[in-house]
């Protein structure tokens, strides 16, 4: 059975408070998973954003029982793994750490191996080539001529071949050129919007997932710091508020006595003051406190002038800069640090 709550989307996957470490080969403790906790709304391509060594292979390979967490829970299309992992896994593809095919075969061929796998008929096969957009040549050429970006797409098509409603790729970007992480983005749109795939895509670079990804995940030291729609990340960040003025003096004493700081910045007509609102501890939004206390409020621009015009001060300018996710991105990234600094190291040595 789905999980539903309310009218939020249906979750397909979720991961509650999963822990996982590794011994590695000097005999030291590693921490991969520290309280990892993820939702996979159904219908969605979600971006799973974190640094080099935050945990992403290890929490896609737990999905996929790769890998046994140590404690926590993962259920997925409602079933809990790993006790219902052969029920689950005929729902799922994935593509992680690089496709591996034989160099001497054509992707057509390669793929018809791996569909035997799957019991999979020769027409599904050419449907799912179809599917990621490889042309006849690249069927006719062995898979060691393939560009990368083809080889992933290929990948992507292998993962595609046991009909699976989720797709789960460990950074199907890596390494491609812009053309072809652009050929990648429509590719998974297209799973998305025409074939209903739900897909979990991980990287390391916002960039390559926040014009693809309707959720984002922000993964750091093992632990989820954000996770939410754009449209609700968008909606926690701070915007800018600058306000020119001819006098500057003035405008600052009468927005302090409101608690905004104005801040000189110079600007290249006059006095140009950018406006902050005390910081608010009230707020919560999808990264928690964190990215919301990490820097000041929003100015109200409306309230600003109001506050300016009352004293006869009246600006030439008012420009409010809404924040980008990257700005969101930053300031969940620091806040996070900030508050692990101090903490327990995540390793023995
Ligand atoms: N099999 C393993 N043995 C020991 N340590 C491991 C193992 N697998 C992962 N780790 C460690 O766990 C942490 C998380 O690794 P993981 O591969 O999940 O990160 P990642 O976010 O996928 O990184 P990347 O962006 O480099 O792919 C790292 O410190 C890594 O060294
Ligand atoms: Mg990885």
């Amino acid at each position: 059975m789905a999980v539903t709550s309310g009218d939020a989307p249906e979750v397909l996957v979720r991961f509650d408070q999963v822990f996982k470490s590794f011994r590695t080969t000097r005999g030291r403790r590693q921490v991969a998973l520290d309280g990892f906790s993820m939702s996979v709304p159904r219908g969605a391509v979600i971006g799973l954003l974190g640094p080099n060594g935050s945990g992403k292979t290890t929490a896609l390979k737990a999905l996929l029982g790769l890998v046994r967490p140590d404690r926590g829970t993962i259920t997925a299309f409602g079933r809990e793994l790993p006790a219902d992992q052969r029920f689950v896994a005929r729902r799922m593809g994935a593509l992680i750490e690089g496709p591996a095919f034989t160099a001497s075969l054509t992707g057509e061929h390669n793929l018809r191996l791996l569909g035997e796998l799957h019991g999979a008929e020769r027409s599904e096969v050419a449907d799912v080539l179809d599917m990621v957009g490889l042309d006849a040549a690249a069927r006719r050429r062995s898979y060691s001529g393939y560009s990368l970006g083809m080889k992933q797409r290929l990948g992507v098509a292998g993962a595609l071949l046991s009909r699976p409603d989720l797709l789960v790729l460990d950074e199907p970007m890596n390494g491609l050129d812009p053309e072809a992480v652009r050929h990648m983005r429509e590719l998974l749109k297209r799973l998305r919007d025409e074939h209903g795939k739900t897909v979990v895509i991980s990287s390391h670079i916002l960039a390559e997932v926040e014009l693809v990804s309707d959720w984002i995940t922000i993964v750091r030291n093992g632990r989820v710091i954000c996770d939410a729609s754009i449209p609700e990340l968008l909606s926690q960040g701070t915007s800018r508020l600058v306000v020119r003025v001819h006098d500057a003096v003035t405008a600052r004493s009468v927005l302090a006595d409101h608690g905004y700081a104005a801040v000189p910045a110079d600007g290249p007509a006059g006095a140009e003051l950018q406006v902050e609102s005390p910081p608010r501890t009230d707020r919560t939004g999808p990264c928690g406190s964190a990215a919301s206390s990490a820097g000041p409020g929003t100015a109200d621009g409306a309230e600003v002038l109001r506050l300016l015009t009352d004293r006869a001060v009246y600006p030439r300018e008012l420009i409010v800069e809404s924040a980008s996710l990257e700005d969101i991105y930053v300031a969940a990234v620091r806040a996070a640090d900030a508050a692990v600094a101090g903490q327990e190291p995540r390793h023995d040595d």
